[in-house]
């Protein structure tokens, strides 16, 4: 380069960084980003560096860095703080399996223990996910450092909310129970990364929610799916949708697991929840005075909940749709509802308790809970 030419480089540099302060200062003062929002920018500082500067290696990793990661939200309150753990497993996989593991769960009851199930069973399962892959969410396409997902719970805050696209704009989009899809596409987008269910909650969900349109789970070549272990079934089922045959006993004994889950069998399509995570969440952030009632041995966080709290403990920013609101009663129980029914409290749960949780973990930064 010549001198003048070095010398208008240079300029242009310093013009692109004040561009990339005034941005910065620009965004620090919202909370979060509207995932549709960068996109909308009609030339960002990115683009412009990119224009002027050569130099992809390092204009790339600034652009997936997070602005608002939930990890720095979460280290600036005071109670939220004490609560997470953000290096507590969330999986279980065959390489977490010991003996320990086995005399602590085995004493405990089920969903958070193993008392009274079957150690092979448990062991021959873990055995088919005894890859590091099967310990982790995410796989080789996960961003380099800003993970951004949305959770969409069924709730019918989501009727008419027209935020399919904001959704889809997530990297990663977490589903769950009677996810239905098909003629809501505007309101809760079309992308599923993860749906999370309990054996139980998902037959459950084609039973009650079939005439409503959720005719069948969620499936894609990218789609996985999150066993959330609350009985022997999970193990049963999980196993048997790995190996390819048919559920071989318990209470699911013949059902086809590729009639839910679609032909694929890799290991890799499916995750299970470890039940000290479910247990830790359950002491931390969902300790429902049932526990002290006749219910405690039905209390159990909802799918829901146990999905937002595991999208906040692998993601870096989270945003959650179609959670109970403090106007809930605004709203039908589920968006894809005919007519509106009231939300309701099953005695297993405390959607009480969580409603709280989500409003206080939203005016901490730490998530962006969808209100209207
Ligand atoms: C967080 O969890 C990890 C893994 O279970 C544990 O080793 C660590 O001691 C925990 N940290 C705190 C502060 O409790
Ligand atoms: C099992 O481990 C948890 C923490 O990891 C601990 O709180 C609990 O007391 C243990 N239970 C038994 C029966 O050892
Ligand atoms: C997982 O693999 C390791 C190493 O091959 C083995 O020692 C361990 O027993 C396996 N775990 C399970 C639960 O099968
Ligand atoms: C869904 O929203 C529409 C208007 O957008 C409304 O007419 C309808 O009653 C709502 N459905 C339920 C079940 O609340």
């Amino acid at each position: 380069m010549d001198l003048p030419r070095r010398w208008l480089f240079r300029m242009l540099l310093l013009v692109a960084a004040c561009f990339g302060v005034l941005f910065t200062l620009y965004s620090v003062g919202r909370r979060f980003q509207e995932p549709g929002a960068r996109a909308r920018n009609i030339i960002s500082p990115r683009a412009f560096l990119e224009l002027k500067a050569p130099n992809p290696e390092h204009t790339k990793s600034q652009s997936q860095l997070c602005r608002h990661p939930l990890s720095l939200a979460i280290q600036k309150d005071h109670h939220f703080r004490g609560l997470f753990n953000l290096s507590t497993p969330v999986l279980l996989w065959g390489g977490l399996f010991t003996q320990d593991l086995w005399n602590n769960l085995s004493q405990q009851n089920v969903p958070y223990g193993w008392h009274g199930l079957s150690q092979k069973v448990i062991i021959s399962t873990l055995s088919l996910l005894n890859n590091s892959e099967s310990a982790e969410l995410f796989g080789a396409s996960k961003p380099l450092s800003c993970i951004r997902c949305a959770v969409v719970g069924n709730g019918g805050i989501l009727n008419g909310s027209r935020q399919g696209q904001k959704i889809d704009a997530h990297d990663y989009v977490f589903r769950l129970n009677g996810a239905v899809i098909k003629g809501y596409e505007l309101d809760v987008g079309t992308k599923t990364s993860f749906y999370g269910f309990t054996v139980n909650t998902m037959k459950n969900s084609l039973i009650a929610y079939s005439n409503l349109g959720f005719t069948s789970v969620p499936q894609g070549k990218d789609l996985r799916y999150i066993f959330i272990p609350s009985s022997i079934r999970e193990y049963l089922m999980l196993r048997a949708a790995i190996l390819g045959v048919p559920v071989p006993e318990g209470p699911d004994k013949g059902d086809r697991p590729h009639t839910y889950f679609g032909a694929e069998t890799s290991a890799r399509k499916f995750k299970l929840l470890h039940p000290d995570f479910i247990r830790y969440l359950t002491e931390r952030f969902l300790k429902s005075k049932l526990i002290n009632t006749r219910f405690r041995d039905m209390y159990m966080p909802t799918t829901g909940a146990l999905m937002l709290l595991t999208a906040l403990h692998t993601c870096d920013q989270v945003s959650a749709y179609g959670f109970i609101t403090s106007n809930y009663q605004k709203y039908s129980d589920h968006y894809f509802d005919r007519k509106k029914k009231p939300v309701i409290f099953y005695s297993n749960h405390d959607l009480s308790l969580e409603a709280v949780l989500w409003r206080g973990l939203h005016n901490a930064g730490i998530l962006r809970l969808f209100q209207r």
